[in-house]
């Protein structure tokens, strides 16, 4: 008899339903004797003892579901060492329902922040088996996380739409796709797309450069420009503030985000009619593309052929194409980010595309 403990943590993502029930339907393919325990939103459940016993019959039909079954929530790594509202020690309350239903194992979908909490767990001694969903594609030691695949789809989409009626109006349209730490989803969806100016965190922009980047393209005789902006992109003055002085002035800042500045300044050196479009959360909703259905199934399936055998304290992952087993203590608190220097920037760069650098 296997008892295992479910959990998906963090902002949702394409696919997490998928990788669930690869696991579950590996499992159950492979013994009758299984029983599944699903926490519902994140940690929280885990915390307050809040789950729901599941059987095979409820991963059926989820494959193509956006979405978590189970709930998701944030719960910040920092905070979990903090005691709750009424002084409830969090750890000790996950380690006492995990004791309590004895598991065998649990098994933890989430992001970067719900990966240094699956490590501290595994460092209280609970059997931890990982899955990586973001549609960042931000953790270390996973060439791909789910989600990103699905996410990059909607973030091209968006930019193909915006090409039609840039195109028509000659104006410059910036899109903001999600990533406030890494711009892997703003390059692939830029590049995608066709974008001619991308800028993401990486790679601190000069706005002088980007719209030099403008005008040599009018010169040419474009009409229109479109710019891929990361959430998180920063122009080169703002990287050289501290950290708490770039804090302080995006609280005061007057745009809602760093693409409305970016427009503003295009705007005021250029003349030009600058628009932005936000598709925001849309990137992490609706069905996952086959690629993730197929990535998440298999990083299910190896998660489930980890627990039968016993083996934990891992990440199931993938490099170069192999699905890899990664231990915990190496992926929690490491970000994985776009190199400035990679082959990917500067086949872009040849490309012609502007990283405003
Ligand atoms: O989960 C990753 C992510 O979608 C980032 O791309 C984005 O910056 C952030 O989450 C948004 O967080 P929230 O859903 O809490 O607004």
């Amino acid at each position: 008899m296997k008892r295992i403990g479910m959990l998906t943590s963090g902002g949702d993502c394409q696919a997490l339903n998928a990788a669930m029930r690869g696991v579950v339907k590996t499992m159950v393919n492979a013994t009758e004797e299984v029983e599944i325990y699903g926490f519902l939103d994140g940690y929280k459940g885990l915390i307050y003892g809040n789950f729901r016993m599941l059987t095979g019959a409820d991963f059926s039909g989820i494959l193509t579901k956006g979405g978590t079954i189970l709930g998701s929530s944030r719960t910040p790594f920092k905070l979990m060492r903090e005691p709750d509202a009424n002084g409830l020690d969090k750890v000790e309350a996950m380690k006492q329902n995990y004791y309590k239903l004895q598991l065998d194992c649990l098994v933890i979908l989430g992001g970067n922040g719900t990966h240094k909490t699956a490590n501290l767990l595994r460092e209280e001694g609970l059997n931890v088996v990982t899955l990586p969903k973001t549609i960042d594609n931000d953790l270390w030691g996973t060439d791909m996380t789910f989600g990103f695949q699905s996410a990059v789809d909607i973030a091209t989409d968006v930019i193909d739409c915006i090409h039609t009626t840039a195109s028509s109006h000659g104006r410059v349209f910036i899109v903001e796709i999600m990533g406030h730490k890494v711009g892997w989803l703003t390059l692939n969806a830029g590049m995608a797309g066709g974008a001619d100016i991308i800028l993401i965190p990486e790679i601190p922009y000069d706005i002088d450069k980007v719209v030099e980047a403008i005008n040599e393209r009018n010169r040419k005789g474009s009409r229109f420009t479109i710019l891929a902006v990361a959430e998180g992109a920063i122009s080169k003055e703002d990287a050289a503030l501290s950290k708490k002085d770039y804090k302080k002035k995006l609280e005061t800042s007057p745009y809602p985000s760093v693409s409305y500045e970016v427009a503003a300044r295009i705007q005021e050196k250029t003349g030009s009619e600058v628009r932005v479009t936000v598709p925001g959360h849309m990137q992490r909703g609706g069905s996952p593309c086959p690629y993730d259905r197929v990535f998440a199934s298999r990083l299910g399936s190896e998660a489930a052929k980890l627990i039968l055998s016993g083996e934990y304290g891992f990440m199931v992952g993938i490099r170069n194409r192999e699905i890899i087993k990664v231990p915990l203590e190496d992926v929690a608190g490491k970000l994985k980010m776009v190199s400035p220097d990679a082959t990917i920037i500067q086949e872009a760069k040849m490309l012609g595309i502007s990283f405003g650098d």
